[in-house]
């Protein structure tokens, strides 16, 4: 007996040296953690549970035969974050480069299934080399494997990756399915093509980091959600994260203890509107003194400034935010921030967290770039998305709303469940000067300003809105909080669903 024990603890200790100290001491000295390491840090201590550590691959190409490693490259299995369970997977470059085989494949599957099974999210830590070179075609149909697993699972289990090292070719597709993206700066990539490649092709010159890094993606790109400074910093912040998430869309999102006043008052927010309509302020103040201990959890930071989002929460209980953020381009819709809000209003949608929304909105970017690239088709996902979505929507309309971008940032006509305004708001097809050079068209300079203040005086407040029921009420700042908090707490029993359908048609 004692022999057998001993057999499988050399196993055991065996599998877990991966490719062995001198790829570990590689691994180290890219400023890297090793799969394993990564997990000690995401997850409760001791809490990790592996599955498959005896896999291995069946190649028998190229001498592939000689050369097994159990384990196969990746460490999977479940584990808890703060108590709360989580599958997870850990590429391990030390093993062929943390290249996907066939079997790879198979064990990222297992804890997929094993997920969905009981309602639990996936998270998964990519380091890979892309698909298994010697297994050519039974790798490419092993990410396939991991593909469908990801868009049956879209909506279900929330799906977070991240990348902590190469993620090329194929490999980028999974976790571009899943719902958040953190990147590690530096030492993480994901492109569909690399700089070699590149420069065969189009002739371009171009670093892995200026191609497909962290700060192009979080940037530029948008696929990754945030960049984190190393390994240790992204394994922290996604354990963070995941305690905003509910388990599955049967759950509810985990409530937290709190001990901010749900009906503080922030008197400050009384006068956080600036004297003139053209002048900005920070939105990001707004949505901190409204949420709990004023923590705010934001996602794309770096990129379409012009919207925030992100979560918090309001007496300990999960909330989406979405806000126009007047310090960026006068907090206009354009085609990224579009996209942005859109995406992150499903996510909330999919996972029945309500959605808050801070409106100051001139209205849709003008222009031909954003004609030729498709504003119609953008900004119709946004309003698409605030239309589709049955979760508890309040909105706060703070200053302008103007045209279009009133109706899309959840307006009562879209199922708004609570409307409310500032008494500085200004709710109108546009702003006033504007309106009154199309209306009073070659009236001189004079005529123009006094008509604008005419127009002002009529339109540039709430109550014209307030006065047909489209705005519920005119609410001072200061009790934003409070406001929120007790509309929360009657919505909390919300019941509303579409019509049945097999699935909509959002443009894409
Ligand atoms: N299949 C099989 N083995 C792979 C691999 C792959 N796709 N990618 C890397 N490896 C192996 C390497 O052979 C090497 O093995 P060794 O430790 O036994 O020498 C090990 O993984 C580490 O790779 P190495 O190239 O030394 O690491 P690096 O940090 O210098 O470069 C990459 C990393 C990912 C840029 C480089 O390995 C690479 O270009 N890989 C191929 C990427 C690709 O084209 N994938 C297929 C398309 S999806």
């Amino acid at each position: 007996m004692s022999a057998n024990i001993a057999e499988m603890e050399k196993r055991r200790d065996a599998a877990k040296m991966g490719g062995g100290q001198k790829r570990i001491d590689a691994q180290h000295a890219k400023g890297k953690l090793t799969a394993r390491e990564r997990l000690d840090v995401l997850l409760d201590e001791g809490s990790f549970e592996e599955l498959d550590l005896y896999v291995e691959h069946d190649c028998v190409d190229f001498g592939m035969q000689d050369q097994k490693i159990p384990g196969d490259g990746v460490v999977t299995g479940s584990g808890t974050i703060n108590g709360r369970l989580v599958y997870v997977f850990s590429q391990d470059f030390t093993v062929f480069g943390g290249s996907l085989s066939a079997r790879h494949a198979q064990k990222i599957c297992k804890v997929m299934d094993a997920a969905m099974k009981v309602g639990a999210p996936v998270i998964g830590l990519n380091d890979s080399g892309g698909a298994r070179i010697q297994e050519g075609v039974a790798s490419l149909g092993g990410y396939a494997d991991v593909f469908q697993r990801n868009v049956l699972a879209s909506g279900v289990v929330p799906q977070l990756s991240l990348i902590m090292g190469p993620c090329a070719g194929g490999a980028v597709y999974s976790p571009a399915m899943t719902d958040f993206i953190f990147m590690v700066k530096d030492s993480s990539y994901m492109f569909v093509t690399g700089p070699d490649v590149v420069k065969t092709v189009t002739n371009e010159v171009v670093t892995q980091e200026e191609l497909g890094g962290a700060i192009t993606h979080s940037s530029k790109t948008s696929v990754s959600d945030l960049a984190l400074e190393n390994d240790i910093e992204a394994l922290l912040a996604a354990r963070d994260f995941f305690d905003f998430l509910p388990s599955s869309n049967r759950d509810d999102a985990p409530e937290r203890p709190c001990a901010d006043p749900w009906d503080r008052p922030e008197h400050s927010l009384d006068t956080i509107i600036p004297p003139s309509a053209n002048q900005p302020y920070d939105m990001h103040e707004v949505i901190r003194k409204t949420l709990d201990e004023g923590e705010f959890f934001e996602l794309q930071p770096l990129h379409a400034g012009n919207i925030l989002i992100g979560f918090g929460r309001v007496e300990g209980r999960t909330v989406g935010i979405v806000a126009n953020q007047p310090m960026v381009l006068a907090g206009v819709l354009d085609i990224n921030s579009s996209k942005k809000a859109a995406r992150f209003v499903r996510f909330c949608d999919a996972f029945n967290i309500p959605i808050i929304t801070f409106v100051d909105v001139p209205g849709f970017l003008p222009g031909t770039d954003q004609e030729h690239n498709g504003i119609i088709k953008h900004g119709a996902k946004l309003l698409f998305a605030y239309a589709e979505a049955t979760v508890p929507k309040i909105t706060v309309i703070t200053r302008k709303a103007y045209g279009g971008a009133y109706d899309v940032m959840s307006s009562k006509h879209l199922r708004g469940d609570l409307n409310y305004a500032w008494p500085t708001a200004e709710i109108a097809v546009m702003g006033a000067k504007g309106a009154v050079e199309i209306i009073f068209r070659g009236q001189d300079a004079e005529g123009i300003a006094a008509k604008t203040r005419e127009y002002e005086e009529r339109f540039a407040n709430p109550f014209v809105a307030a006065s047909r029921g489209y705005i519920d009420e005119v609410i001072y700042p200061h009790s934003t909080r409070r406001r929120i908090a007790l509309g929360l707490r009657k919505l909390r029993n919300k019941s509303l669903e579409n019509p049945w359908k097999k699935h909509d048609n959002i443009p894409l």
